[in-house]
């Protein structure tokens, strides 16, 4: 049997990030953002919601620039520290000792252990109620060549990304499938046109049909 619950936050698994700003006094900060999200692929965009209590809710609102880093196992206990602890008593950046690499586009550190790193300008400040919801165009996107493979593909997946779950970090352990999986025809095994006896399938008898075109990964 189900529960009903007040109306509330349930939209999880989210991403968790650390989001980097530089206020106008040229102080860096870092503010552990889970209430973020990508809202439209052309232009890029993504909106990440801040409490106007919040330290960096001034550097936001002054510069209307940041940088989201993403997160990591390796991450994720500065993530939870930057999350607890404000700019406004102490230096983050020091404390957890994180690598600055200064971003190309806007006026912001960018934290170097991070995979991925996007670049920010706001486009609107939205008063919701207890959060400020930044919209902003990624304007710039590093990300860490460790991370490529032969083929040129970015696995984001070896640089163990978390998420942010009601109350609880994880990491993403398994792989269950690719985008469109549910409906791709299962591949079947041509023969090793090595072996002295490999002889074309008959696709009358055998079944076998040629793969078809591998599904190409859309945008939304
Ligand atoms: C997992 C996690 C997610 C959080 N998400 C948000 C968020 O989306 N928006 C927000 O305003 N604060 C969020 N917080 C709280 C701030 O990160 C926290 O208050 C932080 O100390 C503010 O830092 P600052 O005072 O240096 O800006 C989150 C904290 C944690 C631990």
């Amino acid at each position: 049997m189900k529960q009903t619950w007040k109306p509330g936050n349930m939209l999880y698994p989210l991403p968790v990030v650390l989001v980097s700003t530089r206020g106008l006094d040229g102080k860096d900060n870092l503010i552990t953002v889970a209430w973020a999200g990508t809202v439209c692929t052309n232009p890029p965009m993504l909106s990440i919601s801040v409490k106007k209590i919040r330290y960096s809710y001034q550097a936001l609102h002054d510069t209307g620039v940041f940088v989201v880093n993403l997160t990591t196992k390796a991450l994720v206990k500065a993530t939870d520290y930057c999350g607890v602890r404000s700019g406004r008593d102490e230096d983050k950046w020091e404390r957890l000792k994180l690598t600055k690499e200064e971003a190309d586009l806007v006026p912001v550190s960018m934290v170097g252990e991070s995979p991925v790193n996007i670049e920010c300008r706001v486009v609107e400040e939205k008063e919701l109620g207890s959060h400020v919801m930044f919209l902003a165009e990624v304007v710039n996107v590093h990300v860490d060549d460790r991370y490529m493979d032969e083929k040129g593909r970015f696995c984001l997946e070896k640089a163990e990304p978390i998420v942010y779950s009601h109350g609880v970090y994880f990491n993403l352990d398994q792989k269950l499938g690719t985008f469109g999986y549910s409906v791709k025809k299962p591949e079947v095994k041509k023969p090793d046109a090595k072996k002295p006896d490999a002889k074309k399938p008959d696709s009358s008898k055998s079944g076998y049909k040629k793969p078809r075109k591998k599904i190409r990964k859309t945008q939304f």
